[in-house]
C-alpha cells in the first residue's frame, strides 16, 4: 500500500515570518499537506533535527544572461545563476526581463523564456525593465504582459541606455497603477551622477574608487524623493529598490509616515562593504571588483541600513546579483582597457545570489541584530507577498509548494570563490566569517542542493506566472 506522504521532513524547528516552533512536516505530490508533532508514514525521511526549517529562500533581484550595451559578457546564465541560488539556500529566483530600446518588450521576454527554458535548478520568474516606453508598450504590450502574470517591472533614472524621464516615469507609473503592477525603482539622478563624473574626470580622478564619489548618496537621496512624488501624483505603490543608506531611507520614511505605499528593498552590498572596498589595495584596478549602483556606503549607513532592517522599513532583502568577470579574455569582464581609462566604464554589477542568505543570517541574526522571523521575513515571505507569489510560495503552510532550506545555524565557515557555484571569478564576500549556512535545499519535495553543492541532476526549475502584489488592497489568494 502506498504511504501518505512521498517525504517528512522530521525533527526540525520550523521558523516563518510569524512564529518557531517544533513540528514535522508532509509532503506529497510537492506540496505541504501536513504539520504535525510526528509524521512517521513517509516513503522518505529527512532528519532535521539540531536544523532549523526555513521557507526556501526567494531572491527578488537577480540578473542573468542579461544583454549590456557594450557587450561586456554576464557571467552567469540562467543554469549557473540558479545553479548558485540553489547552494545558497534558495528556491526561487526572480530576474529581470531586459527590454532593449527599439524592439518589443513581448519578444525580449520570449527571448528569456528561451535562455531560460530547461536550465534552472530553482523556480523563477520574470520582472520587465521598460527602457522604451513607447505608445504601443504602454498601451498594449505591457497591459497584456501584466496580465498574462508579469506584474512587476523595474524603470531606472539613471544609465544612458536605460533612464526615463519625468513625463515617461509618470506614464509607466499610471499603467502600473490601472492594472495593478508593482513597479521597482533604480532612483539614482542622472544628471547629477554625470555632472559629478565630468567634474572628477576632469580633475584626474579615474580610479575605480571614484565611482561612489560620482554616484553620490545626495544623487540617490533626490531621485528617491522624486519617484515618491511621482508616485503620490499618480496614487500608485512603488518599490525602491537596492537603497544604500540614510538618506533615501530617510526619504522612503517620510513617505511612509504620510501613509503612502512605498516599499523599499536593500542588499547585501550594502551591510558587508563600504565605499573604501573600491580603493582596491591602493587605489588600483582591484576595486572595480566592489563597483555596483548604488555604490556601497559608509559606516553610518551601515548602521542605518540594519535599523531599517530591523524596524520593517525595508520589506525585502535581495542580492541584486548582477555578476560580471573580473579576468577575461577579449574585453568582456570588468578588467577592460577602457574600463582602466575612467571608473565610467567600469560595468556596474557584483555576484551575491549564493551569499545573499549566509550573510545576513550572520551578521543579522548570528550577531543578534534581526531575529529569525524578520530573517524569513525579508528573505522569502515579503517578496512572496510583494511579488505575487504568495502563498504558494514564502511560508511553510499546508497547501503551499514545499520549498523548504534547512539551515545549520551553528556551522562556522569562510566565503571563498573556490567553494562558489556562480560564473564569476570573484567574490566581493571574499574572507568574510560566515555563522550559519544552509546545508540542504528542497525544491516542491526534491532536494536540489546538500552542503554548498547541487545534488540534483534534473532541471526542475518550473517558470512561475504570478499573482498580482499584495500591496493592491483587496485581492484574493488562491493555490491553484
Ligand atoms: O550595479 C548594479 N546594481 N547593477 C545591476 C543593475 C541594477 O541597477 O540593478
Ligand atoms: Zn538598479
Ligand atoms: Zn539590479
Amino acid at each position: 500500500m502506498s504511504k501518505p506522504y512521498d517525504l517528512a521532513v522530521r525533527g526540525g524547528t520550523i521558523v516563518t515570518a510569524a512564529d518557531r516552533y517544533r513540528a514535522d512536516i508532509g509532503i506529497r505530490d510537492g506540496r505541504i499537506v501536513a504539520i504535525a508533532d510526528e509524521i512517521s508514514d513517509a516513503a522518505e525521511e529527512i532528519d532535521a533535527s539540531g536544523l532549523l526549517v526555513l521557507p526556501g529562500g526567494i531572491d527578488a533581484h537577480v540578473h542573468l544572461a542579461q544583454p549590456t550595451s557594450d557587450g561586456t559578457l554576464m557571467a552567469d546564465d540562467f543554469e549557473s545563476g540558479t545553479r548558485s541560488a540553489a547552494a545558497g539556500g534558495n528556491t526561487t529566483v526572480l530576474p529581470f526581463a531586459l527590454q532593449i530600446k527599439g524592439t518589443s518588450l513581448r519578444a525580449c521576454v520570449d527571448e528569456y523564456h528561451a535562455k531560460a527554458q530547461d536550465k534552472c535548478y530553482t523556480d523563477v520568474s520574470f520582472h520587465l525593465i521598460i527602457s522604451d516606453p513607447t505608445p504601443q508598450v504602454l498601451g498594449q504590450e505591457l497591459v497584456a504582459l501584466v496580465r498574462d502574470g508579469y506584474t512587476s517591472f523595474k524603470v531606472f533614472m539613471t544609465y544612458d541606455d536605460l533612464v526615463l524621464n519625468d513625463a515617461e516615469l509618470l506614464q509607466v507609473f499610471e499603467v502600473a497603477r490601472r492594472e495593478q503592477a508593482l513597479v521597482m525603482v533604480h532612483a539614482e539622478g542622472h544628471d547629477a551622477i554625470k555632472h559629478m563624473t565630468r567634474t572628477l574626470e576632469d580633475e584626474g580622478k579615474t580610479a575605480p574608487y571614484y565611482h561612489a564619489e560620482a554616484h553620490a548618496q545626495i544623487a540617490e537621496r533626490e531621485a528617491t524623493h522624486r519617484a515618491i512624488s511621482h508616485a503620490q501624483l499618480t496614487d500608485v505603490p512603488v518599490m525602491i529598490v537596492h537603497v544604500s543608506g540614510r538618506d533615501p531611507m530617510e526619504q522612503i520614511q517620510w513617505a511612509r509616515k504620510r501613509g503612502m505605499k512605498v516599499y523599499a528593498e536593500t542588499c547585501p552590498q550594502y551591510i558587508a562593504l563600504t565605499k573604501d572596498d573600491l580603493k582596491g589595495l591602493n587605489m588600483d584596478f582591484e576595486g572595480a571588483k566592489y563597483v555596483c549602483s548604488p555604490p556601497p556606503r559608509d559606516e553610518d549607513s551601515q548602521k542605518a541600513i540594519w535599523e531599517g532592517l530591523r524596524d520593517g522599513t525595508f520589506d525585502v532583502f535581495s542580492s541584486d546579483h548582477c555578476p560580471f568577470f573580473f579576468e577575461a579574455k577579449g574585453e568582456i569582464g570588468k578588467n577592460n582597457k577602457k574600463a582602466k581609462t575612467s571608473f565610467k566604464w567600469v560595468p556596474n554589477g557584483i555576484p551575491g545570489v549564493e551569499t545573499r542568505l549566509p550573510l545576513l543570517f550572520s551578521e543579522g541574526v548570528s550577531k543578534g541584530r534581526i531575529s529569525l522571523e524578520r530573517f524569513v521575513a525579508l528573505t522569502s515571505t515579503n517578496p512572496a507577498r510583494l511579488y505575487g507569489l504568495y502563498p504558494q510560495k514564502g511560508t511553510l503552510a499546508v497547501g503551499s509548494d514545499a520549498d523548504i532550506t534547512l539551515w545549520d545555524a551553528g556551522r562556522v565557515d569562510t566565503i571563498r570563490q573556490e567553494n562558489l557555484n556562480h560564473g564569476a571569478d570573484y567574490t566581493p564576500y571574499e574572507g568574510i566569517q560566515i555563522t550559519g549556512w544552509p546545508v540542504r535545499t528542497i525544491l516542491r519535495g526534491n532536494t536540489i542542493a546538500l552542503n554548498g553543492k547541487v545534488v540534483s541532476e534534473a532541471k526542475s526549475g518550473r517558470y512561475q506566472h504570478r499573482q498580482v502584489s499584495d500591496v493592491y488592497e483587496g485581492v484574493v489568494r488562491e493555490v491553484e
